[in-house]
C-alpha cells in the first residue's frame, strides 16, 4: 500500500516539516532510481536526526570501550580478560554489551586471533601470545540504539606478512569509506575494497559481511564486499550501515566451528584480518559514527 502524502503534510520523517520542505525530493529521487531498477532503501532504513543523536551516544560508549581494549591489551592476557574490560567498561557508561546473550552467545564481545575470521569467542583458556593479530569486535546498545566496530591489535612482534595484512584491511575500509555519498551504491564502496585487497594478493571473504545498524543489532541491507561499482543498495542520505571486509591471506573459503556453532576460521589456517566502521550516509558524503 502506498499513500501519497500531501505537499504540506509533514514529512514522514518526524522533523515536523512540511513534506515538500523535506523528504519530497528525496522521495522523488529515490521514485526514479527504482524505475532505472536499482535497489533503493525504504523509509525504515533513513535515520531521523533523533535516532542519529541517540545512535552517536552509543557510537561514544563503543569507541570508549575499544580505546580502553587498546590501552590494556598485551601479550599474556588471556581474552576472557579482554572480555571483562568490554563488560565493565560498557556498563559503567549505562550500556549492554549488544553480544551478550545474541542469539546465544555467550560473552561480550568477539575476540578472533590468527586464523579466527571472526566470532571468536572470549576464553580463560586463551592466552595472547607474542606475534598474534587480534580482532576485537565491540558492539554496545544504550537506551536502544545500537553501535557496532572492531580494531586490530598486534601483539608483540607480528612478522612483517601479518602486520602488512592488518594494514592493507584497514586501507581497503579507508578506500570504501571514501567512495560513500549520497545517490552512490554499495558495490562502489564493494569494490574499492575488493580491488585494494586483490592487488594486494589477498582474498575477501563472501558470504559473511556488514550491515544495517543503529536501531537494531543488524538491519538491511546487508553489505557485502565482492560487488561491482554501479550495482547493490542505492546510498541515501541518513541510512546507516558498517563497513567491516574479512580479507584472508589465503583461500576466501571458511568454516564455522563445529563444537561452539560460532567462531569461523579460515580453511587453509592462514590469517585473517578484518577493521569495522559504522557510518553514516550525510547530505553531502558520510559521517564515521564508531569505529
Ligand atoms: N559484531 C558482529 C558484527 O559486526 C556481530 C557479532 S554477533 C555475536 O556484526 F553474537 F557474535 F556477537
Ligand atoms: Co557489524
Amino acid at each position: 500500500m502506498h499513500v501519497k502524502i500531501g505537499r504540506n503534510d509533514p514529512c514522514w520523517c518526524g522533523s515536523m516539516k512540511k513534506y515538500k520542505n523535506c523528504h519530497q525530493s528525496f522521495d522523488e529521487k529515490i521514485e526514479e532510481l527504482r524505475s532505472q531498477g536499482h535497489i533503493v532503501p525504504d523509509h525504515s532504513l533513513i535515520k531521523t536526526p533523533e535516532q542519529i543523536a541517540g545512535i552517536k551516544e552509543s557510537a561514544k560508549i563503543n569507541i570508549a570501550v575499544l580505546d580502553e581494549v587498546a590501552s590494556k591489551i598485551k601479550e599474556g592476557m588471556t581474552t576472557e580478560e579482554i572480555d571483562k574490560i568490554v563488560y565493565d567498561t560498557t556498563t559503567k557508561m549505562g550500556g549492554i554489551p549488544a553480544p551478550l546473550n545474541y542469539e546465544g552467545f555467550p560473552k561480550s564481545v568477539c575476540t578472533s586471533i590468527n586464523e579466527e575470521v571472526c566470532h571468536g569467542i572470549p576464553s580463560p583458556k586463551v592466552v595472547l601470545k607474542d606475534g598474534d593479530i587480534i580482532n576485537v569486535d565491540v558492539s554496545t546498545i544504550y537506551k536502544g540504539y545500537y553501535s557496532d566496530s572492531s580494531r586490530m591489535f598486534c601483539i608483540g612482534n607480528v612478522s612483517d606478512e601479518k602486520r602488512k595484512l592488518v594494514q592493507v584491511v584497514k586501507e581497503c575500509v579507508e578506500l570504501g569509506l571514501e567512495q560513500v555519498k549520497p545517490w552512490g551504491f554499495l558495490g562502489d564502496m564493494s569494490q574499492a575494497v575488493y580491488d585494494h585487497a586483490v592487488a594486494n594478493g589477498y582474498q575477501v571473504v563472501r558470504n559473511i559481511g556488514g550491515h544495517g545498524v543503529g536501531l537494531e543489532f543488524h538491519e538491511d541491507p546487508w553489505v557485502g564486499y565482492i560487488y561491482k561499482k554501479g550495482t547493490q543498495m542505492v546510498m541515501a542520505p541518513g541510512m546507516m550501515f558498517t563497513i567491516e571486509p574479512m580479507v584472508n591471506m589465503g583461500t576466501h573459503k571458511i568454516s564455522v566451528d563445529k563444537k561452539n556453532g560460532w567462531t569461523v576460521y579460515t580453511n587453509d589456517k592462514k590469517p585473517s584480518a578484518q577493521w569495522e566502521i559504522q557510518v553514516l550516509v550525510t547530505e553531502d558524503g558520510h559521517e564515521v559514527i564508531a569505529y
